[in-house]
C-alpha cells in the first residue's frame, strides 16, 4: 500500500488546450437553457453540453456557465428558466442559440409554458426550473435547480461529440 500522502490541494498544470483535447471524447447531450428576461421581455437563452440530473430526491439539475456569458444573466434574473432537451434534426436551433450575435430567436418556435418560460418546439423533453444555488466553478459557475415540472416527447437525440453535432447510434453489442 502506499504511504505516499497528497496535499489538500494542487496547483493544476493542465493547459485549456490539454483539458479540451482529452474532454472532447466525451459525448454530451445538447439543452437550451431559456428564460423570459423580465427587463425585455423576451426569450433569453444559450446551449449548455453539461446538463444533467444531480438528485432525484429532491428533483434537482445542474450545469456550468462561462462567466463570461451574456446570456446567463438573462436567465438568472428571471429566477425560473427552462431547459429544452434538443432533437436530432435541431442543429440550427444550437447554431442560433450559441451565437453570440444576432436575434437568437427569431427563427426559432417556442411555446410559453405555465411557469412563463419559453419551450422549444420538438425537443424531446422540457423541464422548468427554479435557480438554488449557484456555485464558483473556476472560469465557469456551477448551477444547481430545483425541477418545478418536467415532461418528455418521442425522438431521438442531439449529440455532441468531437466538437460535432451528430445522432446517437446503438452498438451491434447491445
Ligand atoms: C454543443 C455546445 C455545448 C455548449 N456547452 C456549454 C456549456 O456547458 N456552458 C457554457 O457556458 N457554454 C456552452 N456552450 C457555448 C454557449 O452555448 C454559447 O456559445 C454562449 O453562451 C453564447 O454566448 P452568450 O452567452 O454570450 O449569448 C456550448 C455550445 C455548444 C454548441
Amino acid at each position: 500500500m502506499s504511504t505516499e500522502t497528497f496535499p489538500d490541494t494542487v496547483a493544476s498544470t493542465i493547459s485549456p488546450d490539454h483539458f479540451r483535447a482529452v474532454m472532447r471524447h466525451l459525448p454530451t447531450g445538447v439543452a437550451a437553457i431559456c428564460a423570459e428576461d423580465p427587463e425585455t421581455g423576451g426569450p433569453a437563452g444559450l446551449i449548455v453540453g453539461t446538463f444533467q440530473s444531480l438528485s432525484l430526491d429532491p428533483a434537482l439539475v445542474t450545469f456550468s456557465v462561462a462567466r463570461t456569458s451574456s446570456s446567463w444573466p438573462k436567465v438568472a434574473r428571471a429566477r425560473w428558466f427552462s431547459v429544452s432537451l434538443l432533437a436530432d434534426g435541431q442543429q440550427p436551433i444550437c447554431k442560433a442559440l450559441s451565437s453570440k450575435t444576432g436575434d437568437k430567436f427569431q427563427s426559432i418556435s417556442w411555446t410559453k409554458s405555465q411557469f412563463g418560460t419559453p419551450h422549444i418546439d420538438g425537443a424531446l423533453g422540457w423541464i422548468d426550473c427554479a435557480i438554488r444555488e449557484e456555485l464558483d466553478g473556476g472560469d465557469h459557475i456551477l448551477i444547481v435547480a430545483e425541477v418545478l415540472q418536467m415532461q418528455a416527447a418521442e425522438g431521438e437525440p442531439l449529440v455532441f461529440h468531437g466538437g460535432r453535432l451528430g445522432s446517437f447510434r446503438e452498438s451491434a453489442a447491445s
